[in-house]
């Protein structure tokens, strides 16, 4: 199986021996409380699932500079955003052990207890710097530098030890898996050759042809004709108004699986993780958390991860490329180009396969028009979405009117 990121075996930062993580829990109790941005939670959820191998805790401000200019830690490590505990003010010292609660769970439980290392400040020139080079903007309309910049600028390093995984086991106990589970049940169902599939929409026409394309194309490439298994990893944390919630999500793309995908084929699974919505640099991010979770292909499409206009439309592949060295991952990307309906086909292609069509030719597929029909009362057409997912969305559409 494909190693890990930085490391010979993942290192998951949850406590998983229940005898050790009542005792942390326990001791938890005596330490200084500090409620955390539901970011800093995210990545606490991450790293206890072994998603950031080879991390073991939130970075200092030394490790937040470097990654933003230059995708490394101080150390080399290859990694491509900063992983923070952001705070907007402190009382406590270094060296001290901390037990962060969780903001997104009601009474704020410990999510994890955190030894204090170091504490920095950001100054306002270096949020911005940080800011451009992971988002490469500094407009605080953009989704994930607005909640970058709302959470202060005392950086607090030290490594952690998790003790839940907030409320993604819970509210998605089906769903939510970690990155260590999900290299069991690959192992389990003896897949070879494994491709991710990332997402935060319900997986319409589009989604689902990418995946075959992928399994596929790389079926055929290595030669072992259905040695490719394809992980759905849906996006189970926070996203921007108007994106559809994590439910719905997850019922259209079960649904969609299970009607139009032979079984053993796909396994559908997700992460908790808030969008950053950082384009390029948030897909080089989910490459490397693919990896740890025992992915061999990442499907890069069109706007992976983007948000309105800030990014090229293939940006997130040439970033794999152009900037990250090419030893830095093991993952492979598959490099998918814009997919649409073909009229004269009756099918969905990639447009760089059908060069004798002319833009008449395509219905342009999109999660964005696909919302917009469904905010007016408009089932998607067979040719956006299947029956099957546009009747979830419906009915979920419908239910927010009433
Ligand atoms: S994302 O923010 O998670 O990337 P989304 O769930 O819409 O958004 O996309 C999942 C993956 O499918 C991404 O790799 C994206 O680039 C790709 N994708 C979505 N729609 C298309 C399309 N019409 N053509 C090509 N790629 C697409």
């Amino acid at each position: 199986m494909i190693k890990p990121h930085g490391a010979d075996a993942l290192l998951p930062l949850y406590l998983s021996d229940s005898g050790e993580r009542a005792r942390v829990l326990e001791e938890s109790a005596a330490l200084t409380n500090v409620l955390v941005s539901s970011a800093t939670a995210a990545n606490a959820v991450m790293m206890g699932g072994g998603y950031f191998t080879p991390l073991s805790g939130y970075m200092t401000k030394a490790d937040a500079l470097e990654v933003a200019t230059s995708m490394h830690t101080t150390d080399g490590t290859f990694f491509p955003v900063p992983v923070l505990n952001l705070l907007p003010s402190v009382d406590f010292e270094i060296g001290q052990k901390i037990a962060l609660t969780d903001p997104n769970v009601a009474g704020n439980p410990v999510i994890a207890v955190q030894t204090v290392t170091a504490i920095d400040t950001l100054t306002d020139d270096e949020v911005q710097l940080i800011a451009q080079q992971v988002f490469g903007t500094t407009d605080t309309n953009h989704p994930g530098v607005g909640a970058f910049l709302s959470q202060g600028k005392y950086v607090v390093a030290g490594p952690i030890q998790v003790l839940n995984f907030s409320y993604f086991a819970g509210e998605f106990g089906d769903t939510f898996r970690t990155a260590v589970e999900i290299r069991d049940e690959i192992s389990e169902r003896g897949w070879s050759n494994v491709v991710a599939f990332q997402t935060r929409n319900p997986m319409h026409r589009a989604h689902e042809e990418l995946c075959r394309m992928a399994m596929n194309d790389i079926d055929a490439e290595t030669g072992e004709p259905g040695s490719t298994g394809c992980v759905v990893h849906m996006l189970l944390g926070k996203l921007k108004a108007g994106d559809i919630p994590a439910d719905v999500r997850d019922a259209s793309i079960r649904t969609m699986v299970k009607h139009y995908f032979p079984s053993n084929s796909v396994m559908v699974t997700g992460y908790g993780f808030d969008m950053l919505y950082a384009g390029p640099r948030e897909a080089v991010l989910h490459a490397l958390f693919r990896q740890n979770m025992g992915a061999t292909h990442l499907i890069v499409g069109r706007d992976h991860a983007g948000v309105g206009d800030y990014y090229g439309a293939f940006d997130a592949q040439t970033i794999f490329t152009e900037q990250v060295p090419a030893d830095a991952l093991e993952i492979k990307i598959y490099n998918a180009d814009h997919t649409a309906y073909s009229k004269k086909l009756d099918k969905v292609v990639m447009m760089r396969d059908a060069p004798d069509h002319s833009p008449e030719d395509f219905v342009l597929l999109s999660g964005t028009k696909v919302r917009e029909l469904l905010g007016n009362g408009i089932a998607p057409p067979p040719e956006f979405s299947r029956p099957e997912v546009a009747q979830i969305l419906m009915d979920y559409y419908q239910g927010l009117d009433s």
